[in-house]
């Protein structure tokens, strides 16, 4: 495995992403889930985010102690499956910052198609988490990092769920200096840019649309 994928495989990732794999998991269960499993992934995302040292008082002494620079964090959502990671992210980083890509499969030739793109205006210095549930063919992630460097980011990190090799050889190659965080790297694609063994759809299962 490439030194800049980080695999989570903490036990309570790892036994949070089973429930979710089944097909019997509830639309209401696989969103607790996935909310649950992004404040984990978030916990390791951020393990070397930039800290500042601040004065402050405790009941007994004044003391410097180190805070997050929390209001740097942007978290970038790929519509439409990364709103599910957006929430649970937002409850361990406050302060973050949120954009929005739009981007939307195209059946047929599985390219990745823009149709919104709205994020804070002063980018430059800003640490961009990018949330998406799948890295399956890598298209969409490619696409979404393409644009999302033209705004010159101070750094850029993607986080998925589940992620298919050659969506991660392609994602690498477009894009080396981005490290990649997923709770599990699947065997293969099928025909269709589905994750196998995976989880089916993670937008439908997650909104209840199929
Ligand atoms: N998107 C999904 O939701 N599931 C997959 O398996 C691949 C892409």
């Amino acid at each position: 495995m490439p030194r800049d994928i980080h695999l989570i495989d903490h036990p309570l990732v790892q036994h949070k992403l089973t429930l979710m794999r089944r097909k019997e998991t509830s639309t209401s269960s696989f969103r607790r889930l996935l909310s649950e499993l992004s404040m984990l992934m978030a916990y390791e995302v951020t393990r070397e985010m930039p800290m500042h040292e601040v004065e402050i008082e405790t009941p007994l002494e004044t003391m410097r102690s180190r805070l997050i620079d929390g209001k740097k964090t942007v978290l970038v959502s790929i519509l439409r499956a990364g709103a599910g990671i957006l929430d649970g992210m937002l409850q361990v980083i406050p302060g973050a910052r949120i954009a929005h890509i739009g981007l939307y499969r195209d059946p047929k030739t599985l390219v990745a198609v823009e149709y919104y793109f709205k994020v804070p205006h002063d980018m430059q210095g800003r640490d961009a988490i990018v949330i998406d549930p799948m890295l399956a063919t890598g298209n969409s992630a490619v696409a979404a990092v393409d644009r999302l460097k033209e705004t010159n980011p101070r750094s850029i990190r993607f986080v998925c769920l589940l992620a298919a090799p050659e969506g991660l050889a392609r994602f690498h190659e477009a894009h080396p200096d981005v490290p990649v965080y997923t709770a599990a790297v699947d065997r293969q694609l099928d025909e269709h840019g589905y994750i196998l063994p995976g989880l089916g759809d993670a937008g439908d299962r997650l909104f209840g649309t199929k």
